[in-house]
């Protein structure tokens, strides 16, 4: 596949960053993942604004919008991609030595490529999910390419059978390793607010924009892990998994443990807004 660096296209095999590129020796960097659904980018105006605020409160000099949409849209046409999802990572760049403290010009480090993206047609099937306690940092809104926490997370969940961690702190739900949690009650959808402790999916915010048309009623407030046994439905979200059902969490079954009936519409409208 071509990827993207630095101002060049080139076989994957063929591009080099620096041993020395502040993004591998301190993970000081950012990054953004677009699905792209046949050769589309799907609401790439948000992903790019949430791009441009990480990129800010790390204090890395963002390129303009026209910059990433040309970008986006070449390395789409390059790879001749209809489905795929796009990745965008920003370092802070390459350094002469190590050094904590950036240190003079730095020049950011622009990398992009595309990878496979399995489109969901039909609402997936149930899935499982562990909870754990939430070991993560406490700037999450920031989508920071350090992922050690999430990815120590990710693998004691799939040790116990599940496909994403369900993480909270102190009895509080905030999110998954890679993905944002939604839980229905007597009718009523509720999810985390999107505060410094969860990552603003846009998959979140495109499911919330799709509530309100469906006139479901829509509460942006703190859920416990001491509620979960009540949950009649729970399901999760993100660029790559799109709307999923969660059928068990641990020993729990959610609801009768199939696909619950608002999850459903949800996942529907969903579907027909990719189109
Ligand atoms: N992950 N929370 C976290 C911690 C995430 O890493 C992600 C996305 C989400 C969902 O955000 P969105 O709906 O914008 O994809 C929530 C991406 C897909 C990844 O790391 O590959």
């Amino acid at each position: 596949t071509t990827v993207y660096l630095n101002g060049e296209w080139l076989a994957s095999e063929q591009a080099k960053v620096s041993v020395f590129d502040r993004g591998f020796l301190f993970s000081d960097g950012i990054y953004e993942v677009v699905p792209v659904y046949q050769g589309h980018p799907f609401l790439l105006e948000l992903h790019l604004q949430r791009l441009h605020r990480s990129l800010t409160e790390i204090g890395i000099q963002t390129p303009t919008e026209d910059f990433w949409n040309n970008l986006v849209a070449e390395l789409i046409q390059r790879n001749a991609d209809s489905d795929c999802l796009v990745y965008i990572q920003v370092t802070m760049g390459a350094e002469a030595q190590r050094s904590h403290l950036p240190t003079g010009d730095l020049q950011p480090t622009i990398f992009a490529c595309s990878s496979p993206l399995h489109v969901h047609w039909q609402v997936p099937q149930p899935a499982k999910v562990a909870v754990l306690d939430d070991i993560r940092w406490q700037r999450c809104d920031i989508k920071s390419i350090s992922l050690l926490g999430n990815i120590m997370l990710k693998r004691k969940a799939a040790a116990r059978g599940a496909i994403e961690p369900l993480l909270h702190r102190d009895g509080r739900i905030t999110e998954g390793a890679s993905c944002n949690y939604f839980a229905v009650h007597q009718g009523k959808l509720l999810t985390p607010p999107a505060d410094h402790l969860i990552l603003a999916g846009i998959t979140r915010t495109w499911v919330l924009h799709l509530a309100q048309q469906l006139q479901i009623d829509t509460v942006e407030e703190p859920i416990y892990v001491n509620q979960l046994h009540h949950f009649d439905e729970l399901f999760l979200t993100s660029s790559s998994r799109e709307v999923q059902p969660v059928g068990q969490i641990d020993d729990i079954i959610v609801g009768n443990g199939q696909c619950g009936e608002v999850t459903a519409r949800l996942a529907e409208a969903f579907h027909a807004s990719k189109r």
